[in-house]
């Protein structure tokens, strides 16, 4: 894994709670990545090192600097120390981009959907902007849900695109808390649902693609109407910005304690049920190499060495892994004789 150096050029306000960091790009080797792709930072906050993945907000080939977007979360770290403490002339580490939620061109597309809520947004625009003014023969539809009118990230960048590519880009908007807006045939209240997901796709041109990204409940949403209404599942890529933990798979579940050997170092350590290894071993103080706690990458991949471990949360299959392999951000202890390498 490679990681850089890069130096904030500029901090950008988008909403109350959200702000785009736009970093310049090394002067000798270039950054190189894909819209839809992550970049993750790193940061020292109160001498613990923490680790955060956040998408491309920039498109490569358009926009100079590298940008990502990002949101407060509350109560969250990393998010709350971006919008508050980092600031133009920082420098900050970063690994090389990661990521498969990428545009693949096929030539015989007409259009793509893009659905995002909330700061799903980010790897969106930066997919959107590349169709609209790289794919010229492709339809570009983005259906975006926010809270209300002034939570909408990008609103004057997407009213452009909207405006400059207006033959070949819609956006609908949906508003969960918005009391007072122009209510239009573009313009929505309340939440994305399926009966909406059915008559935007009779209206679509064929052959066409789906992105979702946002929260779990607009994925099942989408990917469920878009699957009964016929949709080829392998027309849908959704990108998740969170582990998603389902209760019954915790079930068999209990208190443990491990063993694991990190460079060369054996420690022991309580892992609490619910909580990961990766998590348990960060809380200790061990600078174990991860990145998108998602399951998704491989950053954090450990060897079992003895013992039984359970993956919980992957939402695509991972055969590239072997038996003993497993993603430490997502696995769990079943037994107390677990010993991991890494
Ligand atoms: C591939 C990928 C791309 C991402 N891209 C972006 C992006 O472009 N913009 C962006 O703002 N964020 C993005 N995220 C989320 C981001 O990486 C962090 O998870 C988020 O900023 C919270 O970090 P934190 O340190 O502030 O919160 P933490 O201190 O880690 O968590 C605090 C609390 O918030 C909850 N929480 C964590 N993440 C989220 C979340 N995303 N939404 C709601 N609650 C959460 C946790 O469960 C915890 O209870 C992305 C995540 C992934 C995996
Ligand atoms: S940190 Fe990416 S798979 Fe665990």
């Amino acid at each position: 894994m490679k990681n850089y150096t890069l130096k904030v050029q500029e901090v950008r306000k988008e909403t109350n709670d959200t702000v785009t960091i736009c970093f310049k790009q090394p002067g000798l080797k270039k950054i190189k990545y894909l819209s839809g792709q992550y970049l993750t930072l790193q940061f020292r906050i109160n001498g613990r090192r923490y680790i955060r993945p956040y998408s491309f907000s920039s498109t490569p080939g358009i926009d100079s600097t590298l940008d990502v977007t990002v949101k407060r979360v509350p109560g969250g770290i990393v998010s709350n120390y971006i919008n508050d403490v980092v600031k133009v002339e920082d420098v900050i580490e970063v690994q090389e981009p990661l990521g498969d939620f990428v545009f693949e061109l096929d030539e015989s597309l007409n259009s793509v959907v893009f659905w995002g809520v909330g700061s799903g947004i980010t790897p969106l625009f930066s997919m959107i902007k590349d169709l609209l003014l790289n794919h010229s023969l492709i339809n570009v539809y983005l259906v975006y849900g926010n809270r209300s009118n002034s939570s909408v990230i990008f609103k004057d960048q997407l009213e452009k695109l909207k405006i400059n590519y207006s033959k070949r880009f819609k956006i609908y908007n949906f508003y969960s808390k918005e009391e007072f807006f122009n209510e239009d045939s573009h313009n929505y209240r309340g939440r994305i649902d399926s009966g909406f997901v059915k008559s935007l796709i009779s209206n679509i041109e064929y052959p066409s693609r789906h992105y979702i990204c946002g929260p779990i409940g607009l994925k099942n949403t989408v990917k469920e109407s878009l699957i009964n209404l016929g949709e080829n599942i392998n027309n849908v890529f959704s990108e998740d910005f969170e582990l998603i933990k389902n209760p019954e798979d915790f079930k068999e579940i209990k208190d443990q304690e491990i063993y694991l050997n990190f460079a060369g170092i054996e420690s022991k350590i309580s892992i609490k049920s619910g909580n990961s290894v990766l998590e348990e071993a960060l809380e200790v103080g061990l600078e174990l190499p991860y990145s998108c706690q998602t399951g998704n990458c491989s950053t954090c991949k450990g060897t079992l060495k003895s013992g039984q471990l359970k993956m919980i949360g992957l939402d695509k299959p991972r055969n590239d892994l072997k038996d003993n392999e497993f993603l430490l951000c997502c696995s769990y202890p079943l037994t107390n004789n677990v010993c991991i390498e890494i």
